[in-house]
């Protein structure tokens, strides 16, 4: 029997997927390679926009008209969209064809929901309170890749960002205990994984729930000793991130020096209004610190644009930071009204046209910042990881700053770390040759 996952939405889906696969492989089933080779087939969502949810229901849709034909096959449907009651609610009524409807915190009881399809062939449905989970510890997890691997330290979040429905389903924050984090680094590294991220929907709060001084500069201390490789974490708040840590970040060996730091827009006005605790005079020192400490450090974040009440000043604003910071790479959203948030209330919703017409002014700066960012790594040399094969036969491999560079080598150097100078770029890549090893 053989299973196949989709995946919609962050890096703390893609892992919670690898954890899912754990479990059902842990039932005997193995890997398909798409949709038609499976017998199970599961649809990890995320809610966190429109869109993402729409492109769900369709696919729904979809499958219930291939499982007409195969009558045999599961479909399972989880994760941050059916954590909503309503959602789930709908998908049940609509989709008959669903087997297993799991919420984002039920993920650990799969193997269960499984067994009990399989045995009685009626549809199961299991979803618990947001804050009703408990951390379930030693599952077994199947890693997508050789090299790099995600490691989870805090789960929800406590932020309520006025436009997220993000602490709604994954709940309040809850740090995993520091030996936890400790032994599991520990053992990706004795398995052979070179490179290590931290995830959490605000690293930065590491440690807050513990009745002791735990903070997240001591995980990253603590990780620090644990051998040669390399460490990331995201994502990060910029309310949280204090200098302290930018020193401690300076100060290790393996913590890479690349950040996320998403800004979400660079109007003091609107930053206030998504109930975010910064300004943009604060973004903006603090980059500027992260520069002046490390100044090959690379920066990227996340923005919305056409939040309720944005003026053409309150975006310009945010195309200001963005020309000031020079971002490697920005993740740029258009703000999605989504029920139950504080900003779905708010009465000066902007018009779609006008959230294209800035998206578009942004991406086009962006990209401009992107080659200029690119064509200051033209002619120097920077370690690689190398990845395997990329594009026309080439190798590829990603910097210390998770920068992506393609060069001519032996796919023997896979796993390797090599010494690559940096010959030429454009907005999207870079390219390179080999110089030692
Ligand atoms: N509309 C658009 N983008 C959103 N994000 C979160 N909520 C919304 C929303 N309602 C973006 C933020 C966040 C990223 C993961 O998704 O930029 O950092
Ligand atoms: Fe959402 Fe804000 Fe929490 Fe990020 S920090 S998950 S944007 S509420």
């Amino acid at each position: 029997m053989k299973y196949f996952i989709e995946v919609w939405g962050c890096q703390m889906n893609e892992h919670d997927a690898e954890t899912l696969g754990g479990l059902i492989e842990k039932k005997g089933f193995t890997k398909a390679d798409n949709y038609n080779d499976a017998q199970l087939i599961v649809l990890h969502t995320c809610c966190i926009r429109a869109k993402a949810e729409d492109k769900v229901i369709g696919r729904i849709g979809a499958l219930s008209k291939l499982k007409k034909k195969r009558p045999e096959m599961i479909i399972a449907v989880g994760g941050c969209m059916t954590q909503q009651e309503e959602v789930a609610k709908y998908i049940e009524k609509r989709f008959d064809k669903v087997d297993i409807i799991y919420g984002t915190h039920n993920l650990n009881e799969f193997d269960n929901l499984l067994s009990t399809v399989m045995e009685n062939k009626s549809q199961v449905k299991s979803i618990s309170d947001a804050d009703q989970m408990d951390i379930r510890e030693y599952i077994p997890i199947t890693r997508n890749d050789k090299l790099k691997a995600f490691v989870n330290i805090i789960y929800g979040c406590n932020n309520y960002c006025s436009y997220c429905i993000v602490p709604y389903v994954r709940g309040r924050e809850k740090s995993r205990e520091i030996a936890y984090i400790v032994e599991e680094v520990k053992e990706l590294l004795d398995s052979g994984f070179k490179d290590i991220t931290l995830l959490g929907q605000n690293v930065n709060s590491y440690g807050k729930d513990f009745k002791d001084e735990t903070n997240f500069s001591m995980l990253l201390k603590e990780l620090d000793r644990l051998g040669d490789y390399r460490l990331r974490f995201m994502s990060s708040h910029p309310r949280d991130f204090d200098l302290e840590l930018v020193d401690t970040i300076k100060n290790t060996k393996n913590v890479c020096h690349q950040i996320h730091l998403p800004l979400q827009s660079g109007s003091d006005k609107i930053i206030k209004e998504m109930n975010r605790g910064y300004t943009k005079e604060h973004y903006l020192a603090l980059t500027e610190y992260i520069y002046k400490v490390m100044p090959e450090a690379t920066i990227s974040t996340d923005i919305i644009v056409g939040f309720p009440g944005e003026t053409e000043n309150d975006f310009l604003d945010t195309m200001d930071v963005v020309e000031n910071v020079g971002y490697d790479q920005a993740y740029m959203f258009m703000y999605s009204i989504r029920e139950g948030t504080r900003a779905a209330k708010m009465e000066n919703q902007v018009p779609e046209e006008t959230k294209k017409e800035r998206f578009h002014r942004l991406l086009e700066l962006q990209k401009k910042k992107s080659l200029e960012r690119n064509s200051e790594m033209q002619g120097k040399i920077y370690e690689v990881l190398v990845e395997g094969l990329g594009e026309k036969n080439r190798l590829t491999g990603r910097t210390r700053g998770n920068k992506v560079i393609n060069f001519k080598g032996d796919i023997s150097l896979e796993g390797e770390l090599v010494m690559v100078k940096v010959t030429d770029y454009n907005t999207w890549s870079l390219y390179g040759e080999l110089i030692g090893e």
